[in-house]
């Protein structure tokens, strides 16, 4: 069975006593989550170190929201995967929407970052998803297609084990403005698809596909009832425990 997962994407949100606040409070109430769901909460690189203190001991693990292209020098402003494992991160979050459309992140780009996160031993969060525009024109299932194909065609199947694919219509992001579960299940099938393509159906068969878009516990137990969403890749959400807690509780 592939793993589900709950992970919180806490953008550029929360000072790190905010920060650690919240990370205290969702480590207090992951025991009451099924203990079959996986969560991670991804901070600012700010709050990494101290947030990892407070996870200790809790099923919670620390994942980073970006990380550098290169591995190491003169990259002002950058932080690299050694930086993030060294802090006791397990994943980082790549390649996600915002990334893409204001620091101009591209494929080629999430391939190098895939393969330095890959090398240091932390698993990643590709995101993939369609605008608007894309979305209104029909070419959501060729955007999805190409965006997942152009990173994961240079990787393996041993790599897949390392690699978890979320979803993430670009007009549902913090828009409120939720995919319906056919419309979000749709395109996971067709992202499943893919990985059977090219990598098999074992591959397919155990690799993890997040949601994510305005999900809310209001909506999350609809999308995780559909039969390739694994779980859910949170913003808005994940920024107050007992949201994000009860968004885990819908399984
Ligand atoms: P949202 O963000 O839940 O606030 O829509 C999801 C994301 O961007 O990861």
């Amino acid at each position: 069975m592939r793993k589900k997962i709950v992970a919180g994407n806490w953008k550029m949100n929360t000072t790190v006593p905010e920060g650690l606040e919240l990370a205290k409070a969702v480590a207090a109430k992951s025991a009451e989550t099924p203990a079959n769901v996986g969560l991670i909460v991804a901070t600012p690189f700010t709050h990494l170190a101290a947030v990892a203190e407070v996870l200790k001991g809790s099923k919670v693990e620390l994942a980073a929201q970006n990380c550098a292209d290169h591995a190491s020098g003169a990259y002002t402003g950058e932080v690299s995967a050694a930086m993030l494992k060294s802090v006791g991160c397990k994943w980082t979050i790549l390649g996600h929407s915002e990334r893409r459309q204001y620091y101009g992140e591209t494929d080629a780009k999430l391939v190098e970052k895939t393969k330095l996160a890959l090398a240091e031993g932390l698993d990643v969060i590709l995101c993939v998803g369609e605008n608007l525009d894309e979305r209104e024109a029909g070419r959501h299932f060729d955007v999805v297609t190409e965006q997942t194909e152009n990173v994961l065609l240079q990787f393996s199947a041993e790599d897949m084990k390392h690699i978890v694919i979320a979803y993430e219509p670009v007009w549902a992001i913090g828009t409120g403005k939720t995919a319906s579960s056919d419309q979000a299940e749709e395109i996971h099938a067709c992202i499943r698809g893919i990985l059977a393509k090219h990598f098999g159906a074992q591959v397919a068969e155990d690799t993890t596909i997040l949601y994510g878009g305005s999900c809310k516990p209001s909506n999350a137990k609809e999308l995780f009832a559909q039969k390739d969403i694994d779980g859910g890749l949170i913003g808005g959400a994940s920024l107050k425990a007992d949201d994000f807690i009860a968004i885990a509780q819908s399984y």
